[in-house]
């Protein structure tokens, strides 16, 4: 790859050229999972959206497809879902792909368009727009199934609230309910919601999920993606926890997160855009901008009486690893350098570690390359919280909004296990089993190959430690 395309990612996704954000739409169908997503195809920057598309059968290796819907009359393309209409409701046909998005103009209503060959092409409905609003942010619409009621449910994004829509032919919506006032966060606009049932570990319970997009607002500045946890019978989404707001994710470049239509094997899989509204149009690269969040698989785990979201690395990433290189045990007091681990590598790989605190009051590392840049990494037990640091990682100069110090909430416990990914401009980092995720970007000027531990205020042991390389190098 060339010195100019040295920040783009090798297992993420990433448009060949042009400018994306939000995933759109995305379904499973016969074997094959369909990513469409707001794309610009005449530049890299924001503007003249329309939707990609690609495919992948196992959500590492994409096949693009180009454009999937294009702008007419009504505006330019928006975001939004698909969902399989097995039975034939809307009448298209039976198994149709059926997508919902935001037609934008000067205001925005909801339209929709249907494919009858997997998402290669569409064809608008004939009587677009199917709900118009004299609000000015009417958006994001995500079409769901509801089992129970054996209802379609739209849920969209209105200014800084939710609006639930139910339907029998998913042409025409009735509202049921709003959510939104005193709930979570409102430091800026509501957008691309999602609602979705996931089962509570370690009990036979389920419950039932409201992602929330927000910009700006996030805990770091930017756009961030909160959710809530509760009921939901059809028509209204009840949150248990009114007074909380709870984050998906602890990093800056966390957004627009929504997850897959019909996935098999009852699998909740989340995909995000990883940037921030901040700085998207700024970061430097130049043939294309912005690529995805790893695939994700959510469930629910309870701490301390309140249900949160786990964020587990989807189990296909595991197929990427290649040569592992394994450290045995070691202990750190002060400092502690493996200045071989990574040198061999470009920047695309996993790190897979287990810590064992004895005392210390700070566990942390740094991962650095030959330039003098560095992303530290630690743990402040006494805070509760795994910090990242990033500015000190490298070019932060397109942006004063760009260098940033984020921090995860952390249970307390002996053992830490922490995976991270590293793919050429971002790490993403899961602790506990993803009790916490954590999605930053960097842009070093050489790819960060050798990485050092030290302990402030005791001692701790690294009991396990591998890192593997990831995709094709
Ligand atoms: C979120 C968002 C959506 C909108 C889309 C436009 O990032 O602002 O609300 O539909 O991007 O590209």
């Amino acid at each position: 790859t060339s010195n100019r395309e040295k920040f783009r990612p090798a297992y993420h996704f990433s448009p060949v050229y042009g400018w994306m954000n939000d995933p759109n739409g995305m379904v499973y169908k016969d074997g094959v999972y369909h990513l469409f997503y707001q794309y610009n195809p005449y530049g890299s920057m924001w503007g003249n959206m329309h939707w990609g598309h690609a495919t992948s059968t196992d959500l590492i290796s994409w096949e693009h497809h180009g454009l999937a819907i294009a702008p007419d009359a009504l505006g330019t393309i928006f975001s939004g879902s698909c969902v399989v209409d097995k039975d034939n409701t809307a009448g298209f046909g039976a198994g149709a792909i059926v997508a919902f998005y935001t037609s934008a103009s000067d205001r925005q209503v909801q339209s929709m368009a249907y494919s009858l060959d997997n998402g290669k092409t569409f064809k608008k409905y004939a009587r677009n727009p199917i709900l118009t609003s004299t609000q000015r942010d009417f958006r994001d619409p995500k079409v769901i199934w509801h089992e129970n009621t054996k209802k379609w449910i739209m849920v969209l994004a209105v200014g800084q609230e939710m609006e639930i829509y139910s339907s029998a032919d998913l042409k025409n919506w009735t509202l049921e309910s709003k959510f939104g006032e005193g709930q979570g966060a409102h430091g800026g606009v509501w957008e691309c919601p999602d609602l979705l049932e996931l089962p509570v570990e370690g009990t036979e319970l389920k419950k039932w999920v409201l992602i929330c997009n927000l910009n700006p607002g996030g805990p770091f500045g930017g756009s961030a993606t909160q959710y809530f946890v509760g009921t939901f019978d059809g028509k209204r989404f009840v949150n248990e926890s009114p007074a909380m707001t709870k984050w998906m994710d602890w990093g800056k470049d966390h957004y627009a997160t929504v997850t897959w239509s019909n996935a098999p094997q009852g699998r909740v899989i989340a995909l995000g855009w990883m940037s921030n509204w901040l700085y998207a149009n700024d970061v430097p690269t130049r043939q294309f901008r912005s690529a995805n969040t790893l695939p994700r698989d959510l469930t629910l785990y309870t701490s301390e009486g309140e249900t949160y979201v786990k964020v587990s690395p989807s189990p296909e990433l595991l197929k990427l690893r290649g040569k592992a290189e394994k450290k045995r045990a070691f202990k750190v007091d002060r400092t502690y350098d493996m200045d071989n681990m990574l040198s061999d590598h470009a920047g695309t790989y996993e790190i897979e570690m287990t810590v064992r605190n004895k005392d210390a009051k700070v566990i942390g590392f740094q991962l650095f390359n030959s330039k003098g840049e560095e992303v530290e990494m630690y743990y402040d037990l006494a805070a509760g919280k795994f910090f990242m640091d990033r500015t000190k990682g490298g070019d932060w100069t397109f942006s004063k909004e760009f260098p940033a110090i984020t921090a995860a909430p952390v249970e307390g416990g002996v053992e830490m296990k922490l995976r991270l990914f590293v793919d050429k401009s971002s790490i993403e980092a899961f602790g506990n089993g993803g009790r916490f995720a954590m999605t930053n970007l960097v842009f070093p000027t050489e790819p960060y190959n050798r990485i050092s531990f030290y302990a402030k205020g005791g001692s701790y042991s690294v009991t396990s430690f591998t890192v593997y390389r990831l995709g094709t190098n």
